[in-house]
């Protein structure tokens, strides 16, 4: 069995001998380099996991110098990484940082890129992979792709395992149209075994574990369907706001920003059926079958399945915050939602009549991503008469973050002569269990790329079915902007309608938190 054809049996000690890359990374001078990237690059060399011949290249509008781009590398690692700064081990890496300046539309400096890049394999005497990451707004992707594929960077030892590969940054289109769109372009370019469209959850170790969680341990296949579960909720709840990115949140809203990709990843691990390998295509053909099986949502006002909300101003642990529509850089007008809640039904044999709800807030009370699977009550009554307190539902919670863990809820007698029952919980916490050093997602899917590991990224057809799904949404809001749009506090829990979306199937929301 090929280590690499099944990744979630990784062998580190195997990607220790990774091919010799270059990173050229579009967007180099942004918010997500810093912040994520290179942190992630600096943890991975730091555990050995870089290739022995590594390099880096930033490529952006800005005028920059190599020794300015490295300094800025060292500020990143001092200011966004999990471990602190080890200049030896960064010092290697330093001495291969360069820094292109170049207009993402002009074919020159991608042909000088190339010629930079043709010189490092002369020196070293033999071929290098390159792996493009593509981290700017989408409205250079087209520029981008067009002069890869002219400068002949894109088609780079095509064929071989050193084929060029191409790391994608969400937002992957705005809807149906522009991600088939995107689609197009990137694959006129590249095919798609080159192509790694990333959703930074994916690489999370509690989205990871889910798979282990349900197909590694026997007790939850047999009750994981329609028969036992009575409904499943999905919160990924964050307590900032729109944190300087104000121009793009604008435009994007929560649907767009966390739904479609995010919180649809969640939804698909937690669903699908059984992969028969953890091949990576066998894994992503069970998430687009599940998405598949999603019907469409209705959008009625009254007893629909979708609520949107948007902060107004409020308190989040105690400090006054202003509403979105007067956050800087946020259109006063601004019918951009803030606030998601959805129910959606999966016809298929395992949860048809299961709804699955999802909501997803900025400015929420606090920040918590968790799933909970509500069973259903115990069969008949066998404790009514003795017992003063309602049944707990048996609910298993796994909470992605922060205070990443599992945790069961049961019913338990307490102790005396009495009858009484209580609710108990059952807990696993990784921190105690493993500590807490925990990878960061963009090292493990940096490290996958490298390695050519397409598990946990996004294949094509599954963000067009998931676009599908939520594009009327979108046209819908679009054409009656103000139509049904809510407000919620700054520090609450959502919208009051988000509560009837569940009262109205005789459910509500969970306190999330263990
Ligand atoms: C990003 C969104 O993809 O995910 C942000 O654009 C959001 O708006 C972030 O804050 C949440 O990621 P995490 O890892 O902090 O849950």
């Amino acid at each position: 069995m090929s280590d690499e054809k099944h990744p979630f049996l990784h062998d580190l000690s195997k990607h220790r001998g990774s091919p010799s890359t270059v990173i050229v990374i579009f967007g180099a001078s942004g918010d997500l380099t810093a912040r994520k990237l290179i942190p992630a690059l600096f943890n991975l060399s730091l555990d050995s996991l870089l290739p022995n011949d590594f390099y880096l290249f930033g490529f952006g509008r800005k005028t920059m110098s190599k020794e300015e781009f490295s300094e800025l590398t060292v500020t990143s690692i001092l200011e966004h990484s999990r471990r602190p700064l080890n200049q030896e081990v960064w010092a290697r890496i330093q001495q291969n940082i360069f820094f292109e300046t170049g207009d993402y539309d002009d074919l020159q400096a991608f042909k000088a890129l190339h010629n930079k890049i043709q010189t490092i394999e002369n020196n070293l005497g033999r071929n290098i992979q390159i792996l493009f990451y593509v981290s700017t707004p989408p409205s250079v992707f087209k520029p981008i792709l067009e002069n890869l594929g002219k400068s002949g960077l894109a088609s780079k030892h095509r064929g071989s395992p050193l084929a060029s590969k191409i790391i994608v940054e969400k937002p992957f289109g705005r809807d149906l149209s522009s991600a088939k769109e995107l689609n197009r372009i990137i694959s006129k370019e590249f095919t798609e075994d080159q192509i790694y469209r990333i959703d930074h959850y994916l690489g999370k170790e509690t989205v990871q574990d889910l798979l282990v969680l349900r197909f590694a341990n026997s007790i939850f296949e047999p009750i994981w369907n329609l028969k036992y579960v009575e409904y499943v909720e999905i919160t990924v709840a964050e307590d900032m706001g729109v944190a300087g990115r104000a121009g793009y949140y604008d435009q994007s809203g929560a649907l767009r920003d966390m739904i479609q990709n995010h919180m649809m990843q969640l939804l698909s691990l937690v669903a699908m059926e059984p992969p028969i390998s953890t091949k990576s295509e066998d894994i992503r053909d069970e998430k687009v079958k599940l998405l598949k099986a999603i019907q469409p949502l209705n959008l009625k006002l009254q007893g629909g399945d979708v609520v949107r909300g948007q902060y107004t101003e409020g308190l989040i642990h105690g400090d006054k915050v202003v509403g979105f529509r007067e956050e800087k850089g946020i259109n006063p007008h601004s019918w951009t939602e803030t606030y998601v809640a959805l129910c959606l039904n999966i016809n298929n044999w395992r949860w048809n009549g299961v709804p699955f709800y999802m909501r997803s807030g900025k400015r929420m009370a606090r920040r918590v991503s968790e799933i909970a699977v509500h069973f259903r009550p115990a069969p008949g009554s066998l404790f009514k008469e003795s017992n003063k307190f309602d049944l707990a539902q048996n609910t298993l919670v796994i909470q992605i973050q922060p205070d990443e863990g599992t945790t069961l809820l049961l019913n338990s007698k307490v102790p005396g002569l009495e009858t009484i029952i209580q609710p108990v919980k059952m807990h696993f916490r990784y921190a105690t269990t493993f500590g807490s050093n925990t990878p960061e997602a963009y090292e493990r899917l940096i490290l996958d790329a490298i390695i050519g590991d397409s598990t946990l990224f996004i294949r094509g057809d599954e963000t067009e079915v998931s676009w599908n799904l939520y594009s009327p949404i979108l046209e819908s809001w679009q054409s009656a902007k103000d139509h049904g749009i809510e407000t919620y506090t700054a520090g609450s829990w959502g919208p009051v309608a988000a509560d009837l979306l569940l009262a109205e199937r005789k459910h509500a929301w969970r306190k999330p938190g263990f």
